[in-house]
């Protein structure tokens, strides 16, 4: 069948404007599912490093909403290294405002000035604190979470949730085994200065070697990359005024 040249114009124009109708539907309507999702992964991830969740635990969202009723989220301001007063449901790290820090071996350019961080608690005690962490790797950022006993030393768990290394090599910071020799390890030193450190080559045990855990073997670059960003966020651009201040037996 023959059309003439206007027709296949229109019919082409039709074809085009149902597929964009149905594409920008979908799309504004699945928009609240993805932010769901997007919590709730982020949810489980701060579990995650506090250890309450398993590596390869499959939870479902109502089953990570259950666990984390026992986190206080806090949000916290870089610049005073004081608890914000804003409403952690209030809060997006978009409109917090941001800070360029001085040069530094995390290659951190560019970080918000307030962030949001996790009070586990028991009863009503803290007994950990989940801390985001950021910075430079081989291939890209690393985005983890780090968590921190109640006495601000020990490190209770460590977990990377977005990173562009190489599977195998820096991609290890998955590793359950490896993300399995931090708890225990201490973030500082008896002067209080950040000494925890990813070598190269085998650390001791946690009770002989605090302050050390292995490398990632042929992933020099990444490790580094973790020792770095953990100095920068328990150091004086990120954490270290703001758990100087911190009383854990504060109420919310
Ligand atoms: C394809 C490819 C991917 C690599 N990916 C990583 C990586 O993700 N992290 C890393 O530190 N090194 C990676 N490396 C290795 C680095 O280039 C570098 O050789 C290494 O960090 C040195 O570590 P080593 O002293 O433990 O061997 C990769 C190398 C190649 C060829």
């Amino acid at each position: 069948m023959q059309h003439n040249t206007t027709y296949i114009f229109a019919f082409a124009t039709v074809v085009c404007a149902v597929c964009a109708t149905m594409i920008s539907v979908s799309a504004v309507g699945l928009r609240a599912k993805q932010d769901y999702n997007r919590e709730i992964d982020r949810k489980k991830s701060v579990l995650m490093a506090a250890r309450l969740v398993g590596d390869n635990d499959a939870l479902t969202a109502e089953q990570v909403e259950e666990k984390f009723g026992s986190i206080r989220q806090v949000v916290v301001d870089l610049e005073t290294g004081e608890r914000s007063d804003m409403d952690p449901a209030q809060y997006d790290p978009a409109t917090a405002g941001v800070i360029h820090p001085a040069a530094n071996p995390a290659q951190i350019m560019e970080m918000p000035a307030k962030v949001m961080i996790y009070e586990v608690m028991d009863g009503d005690k803290v007994s950990m604190l989940v801390l985001p962490i950021f910075g430079k790797g081989l291939w890209g950022t690393l985005y983890g979470y780090l968590a921190l006993d109640r006495d601000l030393q020990t490190i209770r768990g460590i977990t990377y949730y977005k990173h562009k290394e190489t599977p195998g090599l820096g991609g290890e910071v998955e590793n359950p085994r490896w993300k399995s020799l931090w708890p225990g390890r201490k973030a500082y030193n008896e002067n209080g200065d950040v000494a925890i450190t990813v070598v190269k080559g085998q650390a001791g045990t946690v009770e002989e070697d605090p302050h050390h855990v292995d490398g990632l073997s042929g992933a020099t670059i990444t490790s580094r990359g973790v020792t770095n960003m953990l100095h920068f966020w328990l150091g004086e651009p990120g954490f270290k005024s703001f758990l100087h201040n911190y009383e854990p037996n504060r109420s919310a």
